[in-house]
C-alpha cells in the first residue's frame, strides 16, 4: 500500500522521539496517559491469550498487556521502525521479549489473518489514518467473534475545562517541548490542533457508530481525567 501524505507525516513525526518518548509522554499529559493506560489494558478480559496491540510504539501497552496475565503472548504493529527500535530495548529490560513481539506494520493492513486474535488494542493512532471507517473494519478484521477491541484517545475536555485546555495546547505543549528537543517542540504544536480537527470530524457518537459499522457490538466509553483521555471497548459481533 502507497503511503498517504499524513502517513509520511506520521513517520517523520516520530521518527526522533524513540528513545524519550515515554519519559517526555507522561510528562507532558502531567502524568495522566499511564492511568489511561492501566484502564484500557484492565478491558481487555484475562482469557485473551492473544493480543495484538496497534500503533504499539514503544511497547507501553503491549508490556501491560502481558504484566496483566502471565499465560499471553503479545504482538506489537507499528510503522515506525525507531519507535519500535526503542520498544525492543524497553521489551528486553523487563524480561519480556519471549512473550512480546514488536512487528513493523500498518493499521491499514494488518499482517494477520481473520479472527486470529482473542483482543486488539490501540492507543493514539486514529489521528494519524486517512480512513477512519476503512481502518476499524481491519482492526476488527482480525479479531475473533467475541473478542474485545480497545482504544485510547485524547479526548477534549468540556465545559469550564475546556479553556484550560486550549491554554495548555496553544501555549505550554509547544514552549514544553520547545525545550526538550526539535522532534518534540514539532509534537507539542501538532498536537492540540489533531486533536481538535479529529473530534470536530469525528464526535464521539459518530465515532461510535464507525465502530458499530466495522463490526463491533457493545460500544462503551469512558472519559478520564476531565475527558482528556478517552477509552473505548467493545466487542467483535
Ligand atoms: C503517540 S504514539 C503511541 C504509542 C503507544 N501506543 C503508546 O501508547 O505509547 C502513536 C504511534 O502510532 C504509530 N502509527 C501512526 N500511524 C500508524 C499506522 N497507520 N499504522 C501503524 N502505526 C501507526 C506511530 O508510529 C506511533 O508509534
Amino acid at each position: 500500500m502507497e503511503a498517504t501524505a499524513r502517513t509520511r507525516h506520521a513517520r517523520q513525526l516520530f521518527a526522533p522521539l524513540g528513545q524519550t518518548y515515554d519519559r517526555y509522554a507522561r510528562l507532558l499529559s502531567f502524568g495522566q496517559d499511564p492511568r489511561w493506560r492501566s484502564f484500557l489494558v484492565s478491558r481487555v478480559p484475562p482469557d485473551a491469550l492473544r493480543v495484538l496491540d496497534v500503533a504499539s510504539g514503544t511497547a507501553a501497552v503491549a508490556i501491560e498487556l502481558a504484566r496483566a496475565q502471565s499465560a499471553r503472548t503479545v504482538v506489537g504493529v507499528d510503522q515506525s521502525p525507531e519507535m519500535l527500535e526503542a520498544g525492543r530495548d524497553r521489551v528486553a529490560q523487563e524480561g519480556l521479549s519471549e512473550r512480546i513481539e514488536l512487528r513493523d506494520g500498518r493499521a491499514e493492513a494488518l499482517p494477520f489473518a481473520d479472527g486470529e486474535v482473542d483482543a486488539l488494542t490501540f492507543t493514539y493512532l486514529l489521528r494519524y489514518v486517512d480512513d477512519v471507517p476503512a481502518t476499524l473494519r481491519e482492526l476488527a478484521r482480525v479479531v475473533r467473534p467475541g473478542g474485545t477491541v480497545a482504544m485510547l484517545e485524547f479526548g477534549l475536555p468540556r465545559a469550564a475545562w475546556r479553556p484550560l485546555w486550549e491554554l495548555y495546547v496553544r501555549v505550554g505543549l509547544p514552549a514544553a517541548g520547545a525545550v526538550v528537543s526539535p522532534g518534540w517542540r514539532e509534537v507539542g504544536s501538532f498536537l492540540g490542533p489533531s486533536i481538535r480537527d479529529f473530534w470536530r470530524e469525528w464526535p464521539e457518537p459518530r465515532l461510535f457508530d464507525a465502530w458499530r459499522e466495522a463490526g463491533l457490538a457493545d460500544v462503551t466509553a469512558r472519559r478520564m481525567s476531565l475527558g482528556g483521555g478517552l477509552v473505548v471497548w467493545g466487542r467483535r459481533a
